[in-house]
């Protein structure tokens, strides 16, 4: 009998340092995925870890998860790898955006710090395919300015989305917005009735990131949030990851925002 627990042993081809605790891994694997899914990553003897890949969906020579170290069992465990070393990987799990949907419709994509990796997966889609999609917003906040992550990255998207960060608070290096996310939604122009939205984030940014949304007026049934929960099996059979009478792992990561309890922990 197949074991559906049993995870790939992957080749790390590159790894990047993003940040002082966030790194970005290169993985030797062609996965077929939908942005806003994630994969079961980890170190044998250290234990596995939700993850959501950060490469463009069309990207078939390898995938990019970006890891920051909390200092917990498997991201310290994998920020002691190096390159050729190898990772546990299983996976895709969950549903992603809901990505025909979004077509034709304005887009606002609202996350911080390690929320990025599975919006920077969207917003390749989007760039690749940016005729089907309307006007669209990347509004990214981050504590610092060596907090942002993947900056070239974000150079070269500027070319075709409207993109807006933000820092906490003033820096001698840093010429563009401070003030939490929040205050970014005096910056947008979209047409409500027309546009959806995307948040990204553990529990507490999500309470930041609906005061920047609420106020655009995007119906609750259009604003789409990947949630966070800590996760065992990923497949729906350990009940680790509830929310509700819903699984992450299964129903999830992506929820419309009224089909979930807003009291985030
Ligand atoms: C669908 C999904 C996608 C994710 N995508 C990414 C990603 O692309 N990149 C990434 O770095 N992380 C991502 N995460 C979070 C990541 O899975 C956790 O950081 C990881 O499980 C921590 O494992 P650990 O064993 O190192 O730490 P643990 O021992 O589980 O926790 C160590 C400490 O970190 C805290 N912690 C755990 N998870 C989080 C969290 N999500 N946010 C803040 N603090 C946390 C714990 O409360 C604890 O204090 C994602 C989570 C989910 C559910
Ligand atoms: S992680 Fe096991 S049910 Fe979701």
């Amino acid at each position: 009998m197949e074991n559906i627990y049993l995870p790939e042993q992957i080749k790390i081809l590159d790894i990047k340092k993003l940040s002082e605790n966030v790194k970005l891994f290169r993985l030797k694997k062609r996965m077929d995925f939908t942005p806003g899914q994630f994969v079961l990553a980890g170190v044998w003897g250290y234990g596995e870890a939700p993850f959501g890949p950060a490469s463009s969906p069309y990207e078939k020579k390898h995938i990019d998860i970006v890891v920051r170290d909390t200092g917990g069992n498997v991201t310290s465990a994998l920020h002691n790898l190096k390159i050729g070393d190898e990772i546990t990987l299983r996976g895709p799990y969950g549903n992603g955006f809901p990505l025909d949907f979004f077509e034709g419709k304005d887009i606002v994509m609202a996350t911080g710090g390690c929320g990025i990796p599975p919006i920077a997966s969207l917003v390749k889609y989007i760039i690749k395919n940016r005729g089907k999609f309307s006007k669209v917003y990347l509004l990214y906040g981050a504590r610092t300015p060596n907090d942002i992550l993947m900056k070239d990255e974000i150079k070269d998207w500027e070319k075709q989305i409207n993109i807006i960060l933000t820092i906490d608070s003033p820096h001698p290096e840093w010429q563009g917005c401070v003030g939490f996310v929040t205050d970014l939604v005096k910056k947008i122009e979209i047409d409500p009735a027309n546009a959806v939205a995307t948040m990204c984030g553990p529990g507490p940014m999500m309470d930041a990131l609906e005061k920047v949304l609420r106020p655009l007026g995007i119906s609750d049934r259009r604003i789409f949030v990947s949630l966070e929960r800590k996760m065992q099996c990923g497949v729906g059979r350990c009940q680790h990851c509830t929310i509700g009478d819903k699984y992450v792992c299964l129903n999830g990561p992506v929820f419309n925002y009224d089909e979930i309890d807003k009291s985030w922990d």
